[in-house]
């Protein structure tokens, strides 16, 4: 039986708390130039139905460092989406790749891809999650707060980013309070799996008192990938909740990019010193590498 990813709570929190450990130890080693190997002459096959930079980049690249192999396969490189279902695809890609990752539009496609694979399948973001962003987000917040100990506003979209991270921030104690426009929330089933791990966030329509109490604001773009055709909508529904200097005062801002700047977030506020966003898109290779580090021991 295989560990899959398709979302955070697929770890328990001792689990969460290793793999960001193992991500920090292989950070350090890397950083000092005593960077590890141990997925030695292993490959992780990569699926991208959507486009991606820091996700494909970072998960390559992390292969290399730990001394393994990564294939990127793209939408028109497999035959998956020209006919092959994803079942055949899972079972066949198992007997190659010790790992496969997958970026896709449908939540349920990841599910059946982790169902039939033999090996472990680590959702690299669906419509509805995110979980490697939210363990690279945890390693973001761990280090610049010693802890979670850690009150975050998260102001935009209730959306795929949003709800690992919630899964996430109720896995490690962090007070969040998520601010959306009415009808922008997060899945019901997202708030009942935070309550039942004893951490659901408070839920607000108001960004400014949910910045008022925070230590840190997260935002993500509006208009997700595959949400193009309700973009006018959208722009209209989210007036209001930029994030503009004056608003965030002296907070760190965090953002999983890439950024839509002039709608979620203004570019000052990207370009300043609070945005922790670069810390952020460095630690997805270190908390992937801990990720896959941890699933091959
Ligand atoms: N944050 C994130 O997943 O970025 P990419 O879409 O560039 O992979
Ligand atoms: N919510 C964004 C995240 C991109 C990393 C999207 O799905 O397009």
């Amino acid at each position: 039986m295989t560990t899959d990813i398709v979302d955070v709570d697929d770890l328990t929190a001792p689990e969460v708390a290793d793999v960001l450990d193992l991500a920090a130890d292989l950070k350090s080693a890397q950083q000092a130039g005593n960077g590890r190997r141990p997925l030695a002459d292993q490959t992780l096959a990569m699926i991208f139905e959507k486009p991606s930079t820091r996700t494909r980049v970072s998960f390559e690249t992390g292969m290399t460092q730990l001394g393994g192999h990564a294939i990127f396969l793209g939408p028109d490189d497999i035959h998956l989406g020209h006919g092959e279902p994803i079942k055949d695809t899972a079972r066949a890609v198992a007997r190659y790749a010790d790992f496969i990752m997958a970026r896709v539009f449908d939540h349920s496609d990841v599910v059946e891809l982790a169902e039939y694979a033999t090996v472990p399948v680590i959702n690299g973001l669906t419509d509805d999650a995110h979980p490697c962003q939210t363990l690279a987000d945890l390693l973001t917040i761990r280090e610049r707060f010693d802890g979670f100990d850690v009150d975050v506003a998260w102001v935009g979209d209730g959306n795929n980013v949003c709800q690992s991270f919630v899964v996430g921030s109720a896995m490690t104690d962090i007070d969040l309070t998520v601010a959306t426009p009415d009808g922008y929330g997060i899945d019901d089933h997202v708030h009942e799996r935070a309550a039942d791990l004893g951490n659901a966030p408070a839920e607000t329509t108001d960004p400014d008192a949910a910045i008022a109490e925070a230590d840190i604001v997260y935002t993500d773009v509006w208009v997700s990938m595959g949400q193009e055709d309700k973009r006018e909508q959208k722009l209209a529904d989210f007036e209001g909740f930029q994030l503009t200097a004056d608003r965030v005062g002296d907070r760190p801002v965090m953002h999983c990019l890439p950024a839509h700047r002039g709608e979620e977030i203004t570019d000052e506020v990207l370009e300043s010193d609070n945005a922790v966003v670069w810390d952020q898109a460095e630690n997805r290779l270190h908390a992937q590498k801990g990720l896959l580090a941890w699933l091959a021991e």
